[in-house]
C-alpha cells in the first residue's frame, strides 16, 4: 500500500512538472516500462519489435542492402559500420525525432573478439580455462561498445557433434556441460556486473534449440531430435545460460522433428519465458520468419509472422514481416494486443537495463585507444596458450632440443595471416595478427636458423612448389609444416563431407617425409580434422586451432618450450569421417561400444577423444578418494585426488570429472562430464582437486518432459584411468 502510494506520488510530481516517468533514471524499470508501452501507439510499438540492418553485411550468405531511409522508431539495427560516431547520429534520430525518443539497439555479431581477435570458441574451450574466456570477453566488450554497439549476437551453445557441420567451430564442442560453463563464462565476460556498466554488451544465446543437429553436418536442415535428447543434451547450456542472466536468445533455422524453431511455442514460451521466467526477449535469426514458408510450415509471410509471434519471437531480424504484417494481424485479433504489449516490454526491459534511455550513445575515442590495447592482445595470446592441444609428441620431439640449429617451415599456413582469424571475424584485420613464422622470428632470433618455403596451397593440384619445400626441409634438423583449413572452410553454411585436408596437403608431408627428418605438424582449423594418413608420418602434431590475432608467438612458445602445452580436446577427433558421429558421451547400447557392431574396416577408437591432450611433462594421479562409499539423496559426497607434477617442468592439469549411472531407467550416456577444473603445478610439487557431489545437480537426470528424476542404485565417478563406485541411497 505505502509502495502504491509512493508510485502514484511520483507519476503525479512527473506529469506535474512535465517529465514522463519512463524518463526518471530513478524511478524502478518495470515502472518505467509500463508508463512508456502506454503512451505507445500500435504503430510505435510494432516498429520496436523490428530490425533493420545499418552498413553493408559481409556475411555472404545475409546480402542485405543498405537502407535509405530507416525509421526513427525502429528498434534495432544490426550495425556493421564499427564506427561510434555514425552510430551516433542514428542514434539521435531516434532520440529526437520520434514522438517517445526511445533510443536503438545496436545489435552486432561479436563472436570471438571485436577488433582484438582471439581464439575461436572451440578452441577457448580446449583451454577448460572459463575464467580466462571471460576476462577476454570483457575486451570483446569494450571494444564493440567503443564502436557503437550495445548487444552481441553470441555466445553459441549449440552442442555439435558432427565436424562435417561447418558451425562447430563456433561453439564450445559436443558435451553440454562443456558448452554450459563456457557459456556463462561469456555472458559474464559480455554482460559484467550489469548491464548498465558502461562496457557492458547484452549477450544473445543461439541458436535456439537444436542446431547442432542439422541432419549430415549440412547447414540449415532438418534437426531430427527427440524430447529426450532436447532436455538432456541440448536444453543444459541455454538453461545455464539464462539462469546466468543472458538478456536475450536468437531462435534457430533448423527444425525440432518437424516444428521450426522459429515457430515452437513449446522451447521458446513453455520452457524459456514459463519455466525459466526468461524476461529479456528472442530475435529471429536472418531471415528466419520468412523461411518458415521454406520450412512448410507456413503459405505466407504473414502467416509465417503469426506463426512466430504467437510461439514467442519478438523481435523480427531483418524480415520485415512484422512491420508488414502485424498491425492487420491484430485488427483480425489473431494476435492480442496483450501479446504485443508483453513483447514490447520485453525488447525495452533489456534497453533499459543496459542504460540506453539514460545514456544512449557511444563514447567516441580515436581508433587507437579503442582496440588492441596491449593488454587486451597479451590476454589473446594467454588464451591462446592455453587453447593449444598438443596432440602427439613422440620420442620427446617437442620441445626443440637446445642442439637444435635449423629449422625448415613449411606449408600454406606458415605465413599466413588472414586465415588464422577464422570465421566470424568481421572486424578482425590480417594486418593485425602475427603469423606462424613472425611468431618464430621472435622466439628463435638468434637462436635458431630458420628457413622457408611455402610447398602447396591449401587445395588445388600443384605440385610444383614441393621440389623447393623438400630441399629446404634437406638442409634442416627439424620440418615444422604449417598446414590447415582457410577461414571460410568453417563457420556459417561451410560444411564439408570431408573433414580430411585436402589431398594436395597431405602429399605435401608424405613429399617431406622422405628426407627423413622429425616432422612437427602444426595445425590450423576450425573443425576436428581426418588425420589418420598424416598421425603415422608425424613426430609431433600441434592443434592451433584459429586463433586470431595472436598465433605466432604463443605457438612458438610451445616450441621452443617456454609454454608448456595444456589444452585438451572439447571435441572428438574422429578416425575417419566415416566414424562421425563419434563422441565420448554416446548412450549405452545394447552391444557394448568396442565390442561388437562397429565398422569392419576400422578401428573403433577414434584418433583423439574428447579430453585427449599432452604436456612436456608428467602427471601422477593418486588413488582418488570418496568421503563415504553410500551417501543419501540429500547428502553430499566429495571425492579427492592429489595430482603430483612428477616431471621436470612446471605445468597446468585439467582434471575431468565424469560420472557414469550403469543402470537407470532412462539409459545414460557412457559417461558424462560434470565438473573441471585446471590448476598449474610446479615441477616435484602437489595439488589436490576436489570434486563436491551434490546428487540432485551431478547424480540425476531429465526425462522427456524435462523432469528431474533422481534414482538411488550404484554410481561411478571416472577420473583419468580411475573408476570408483558409490551408492545411493534413500
Ligand atoms: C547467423 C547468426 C547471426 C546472424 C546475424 C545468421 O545468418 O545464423 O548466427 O547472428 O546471421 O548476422
Amino acid at each position: 500500500m505505502k509502495n502504491l502510494l509512493l508510485l502514484l506520488f511520483i507519476v503525479l510530481v512527473q506529469y506535474s512538472f512535465g517529465q514522463p516517468l519512463y524518463k526518471d533514471k530513478k524511478a524502478p524499470v518495470e515502472s518505467r516500462i509500463n508508463d512508456l508501452v502506454k503512451r505507445m501507439t500500435l504503430e510505435e510499438k510494432i516498429l520496436q519489435l523490428n530490425q533493420y540492418t545499418l552498413g553493408i553485411n559481409r556475411n555472404v550468405n545475409n546480402i542485405g542492402e543498405e537502407l535509405k531511409s530507416l525509421p526513427a522508431g525502429i528498434g534495432s539495427l544490426i550495425y556493421f559500420n564499427a564506427d561510434p560516431v555514425k552510430r551516433n547520429d542514428v542514434q539521435r534520430k531516434a532520440m529526437e525525432e520520434s514522438r517517445l525518443g526511445i533510443p536503438i539497439l545496436f545489435g552486432f555479431d561479436v563472436i570471438h573478439g571485436f577488433r582484438t581477435i582471439y581464439p575461436i570458441s572451440l578452441a577457448q574451450a580446449c583451454s577448460w580455462n572459463p575464467a580466462l574466456v571471460t576476462q577476454n570477453c570483457s575486451v570483446a566488450a569494450k571494444e564493440a561498445v567503443l564502436s557503437g554497439v550495445d548487444w552481441t549476437f553470441s555466445p553459441m551453445i549449440d552442442v555439435a557433434r558432427d565436424p562435417r557441420w561447418g558451425r562447430v567451430a563456433e561453439g564450445y564442442g559436443e558435451d553440454p556441460y562443456t558448452n554450459a560453463v563456457f557459456g556463462v563464462a561469456t555472458v559474464k565476460g559480455y554482460q559484467g556486473k550489469k548491464l548498465s556498466d558502461p562496457y557492458s554488451v547484452a549477450a544473445c544465446l543461439k541458436h535456439y534449440i537444436g542446431y547442432g543437429m542439422s541432419e549430415g553436418g549440412r547447414d540449415y536442415r532438418s534437426a531430427d531430435i527427440s524430447a529426450q535428447s532436447l532436455w538432456e543434451t541440448y536444453i543444459p547450456p541455454y538453461e545455464a545460460c539464462v539462469k546466468a542472466g543472458a538478456a536475450t536468445l536468437m531462435s534457430a533455422f533448423n527444425d525440432i522433428s518437424g516444428v521450426p524453431a522459429t515457430a515452437n511455442r513449446y522451447t521458446l514460451t513453455e520452457i524459456l519465458k514459463k519455466r525459466w521466467a526468461h524476461d529479456g526477449f528472442v530475435v529471429s535469426d536472418w531471415n528466419a520468419i520468412e523461411q518458415l514458408i521454406a520450412q512448410g510450415v507456413a503459405k505466407d509471410k504473414k502467416e509465417a509472422g503469426l506463426k512466430a509471434f504467437l510461439a514467442g519471437v519478438e523481435m523480427d531480424m531483418k524480415d520485415n514481416i512484422y512491420f508488414e504484417n502485424l498491425k492487420q494481424l491484430v485488427a483480425e485479433k489473431k494476435i492480442p494486443m496483450s501479446l504485443v504489449d508483453e513483447s514490447v516490454a520485453r525488447i525495452l526491459r533489456v534497453k533499459f537495463r543496459l542504460g540506453l534511455f539514460d545514456e544512449p550513445y557511444a563514447t567516441v575515442l580515436d581508433e587507437k585507444d579503442r582496440y588492441l590495447q596491449p593488454e587486451s592482445k597479451a590476454l589473446a595470446a594467454r588464451l591462446t596458450e592455453e587453447s593449444i592441444v598438443l596432440l602427439k609428441n613422440t620420442n620427446k620431439t617437442l620441445p626443440f632440443a637446445a642442439s637444435l640449429q635449423k629449422l625448415a617451415v613449411i606449408g600454406p599456413m606458415a605465413k599466413d595471416k588472414e586465415n588464422l582469424l577464422g570465421s566470424w571475424a568481421q572486424n578482425g584485420k590480417a594486418t593485425d595478427v602475427e603469423s606462424i613464422y613472425e611468431g618464430l622470428e621472435k622466439e628463435f632470433k638468434n637462436k635458431l636458423q630458420l628457413s622457408y618455403a611455402k610447398g602447396g596451397d591449401f587445395d588445388g593440384l600443384d605440385e610444383s612448389g614441393f621440389q623447393e619445400a623438400i630441399a629446404v626441409a634437406g638442409q634442416s634438423d627439424v620440418i615444422l609444416v604449417c598446414l590447415g583449413e582457410k577461414n571460410s572452410w568453417s563457420g556459417e553454411s561451410a560444411s564439408r563431407s570431408t573433414i580430411a585436408l585436402p589431398g594436395i596437403q597431405e602429399k605435401l608431408v608424405v613429399a617431406l617425409k622422405k628426407t627423413g627428418k622429425p616432422i612437427v605438424l602444426v595445425l590450423s582449423n576450425g573443425r576436428p580434422l581426418e588425420l589418420v594418413r598424416l598421425e603415422s608420418i608425424a613426430d609431433a602434431i600441434i592443434e592451433l586451432w584459429q586463433p586470431g590475432v595472436a598465433g605466432g608467438t604463443p605457438l612458438a612458445g610451445v616450441l621452443s618450450g617456454r609454454v608448456n602445452p595444456s589444452g585438451k580436446l572439447s571435441i572428438t577427433f574422429p578416425l575417419t569421417t566415416g566414424q562421425i558421429p563419434t563422441y565420448y558421451n554416446m548412450r549405452q547400447s545394447s552391444r557394448p561400444f568396442g565390442k561388437m557392431g562397429d565398422y569392419q574396416d576400422i578401428s573403433t577408437e577414434p584418433l583423439y577423444w574428447f579430453g585427449h591432450g599432452l604436456s612436456y611433462t608428467t602427471f601422477t594421479y593418486s588413488s582418488a578418494k570418496l568421503s563415504s562409499a553410500r551417501i543419501k539423496k540429500n547428502q553430499q559426497l566429495t571425492v579427492e585426488v592429489t595430482v603430483t607434477n612428477t616431471g621436470a617442468v612446471k605445468g597446468k592439469e585439467a582434471v575431468l570429472w565424469y560420472i557414469s549411472d550403469p543402470a537407470a531407467s532412462i539409459s545414460r550416456p557412457m559417461k558424462e562430464l560434470k565438473f573441471f577444473e585446471k590448476k598449474e603445478i610446479n615441477a616435484g610439487e602437489k595439488m589436490v582437486y576436489r570434486f563436491e557431489i551434490d546428487p540432485m545437480r551431478d547424480l540425476s537426470f531429465t526425462d522427456a518432459t524435462g523432469k528431474r528424476i533422481l534414482e538411488t542404485g550404484d554410481f561411478f565417478i571416472h577420473i583419468n584411468d580411475q573408476k570408483l563406485k558409490f551408492e545411493l541411497t534413500d
